[in-house]
């Protein structure tokens, strides 16, 4: 195995990508990035009334460790504070480190194999209907004791789509050289091997 080996998954919420990430780094002995952790952090310092492009810059490893960032309202900021260009360029160099670690990396996010790793040895897109991911997103927050609904969940997950997709700063999109994979009418597994089969084939 080549000691720097990066593998960019990007793609939309709930989608399935950081499934498919852990289970990619595990089985490769990757390290993993929830890159997505770094806006949520960084929207939770928002949240708490810090100034996003200095909630970017000083962001700290203990801010990633917060309990609250899987929640509803943190992703909302997060995704709002993604179009701004400094935010964004204030979380770079970590992201692009991370990505030639020795040992070979993972990472999940919305811009890593268009601006983050442009180079990244494999490119994945997952993706998925919004209607599929909003009710995937349901049962998760559902799960975890969040009180929602499911057409609540699916106007957030519109929302950060319409955010995501149309900001003028590294917009959602799959690279060209990326393999799309469309998780709408599979199981988790079936969607694990898809992506472990690509993997295998470019390794
Ligand atoms: O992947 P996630 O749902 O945790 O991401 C939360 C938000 O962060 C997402 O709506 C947009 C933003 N994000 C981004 O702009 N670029 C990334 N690489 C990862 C996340």
């Amino acid at each position: 195995m080549t000691d720097i080996f990066t593998i960019a998954i990007d793609g939309p919420a709930a989608a399935g990508k950081g499934t498919i990430s852990k289970a990619i780094a595990a089985r490769f002995g990757f390290a993993h990035l929830d890159t997505g952790l770094l806006y949520r952090a960084v929207g939770a310092r928002v949240l708490a009334g810090v100034d996003p492009v200095e909630a970017a810059q000083t962001l700290q490893a203990h801010d990633l460790e917060r309990g609250d960032l899987r929640s509803a309202e943190v992703a909302q900021a997060a995704s709002k504070v993604a179009v701004i260009g400094e935010v964004r360029a204030a979380l770079v160099d970590f992201q692009r480190a991370f990505a030639r670690r020795a040992g070979g990396a993972v990472l999940d996010g919305r811009d890593i194999g268009t601006v983050i790793c442009p180079n990244a040895e494999v490119k994945l897109y997952v993706t998925a209907s919004a209607e599929v991911r909003a009710k995937r997103r349901f049962l998760e927050l559902t799960g975890k004791g969040e009180v929602t609904s499911l057409a609540v969940v699916l106007a957030d997950v519109a929302a950060r789509d319409e955010r995501d997709m149309n900001r003028a700063e590294a917009p959602l999109k799959p690279a060209a050289d990326a393999v799309v994979i469309d998780t709408s009418e599979l199981s988790i597994e079936q969607a694990l091997q898809l992506a472990l089969t690509e993997v295998s084939a470019l390794k």
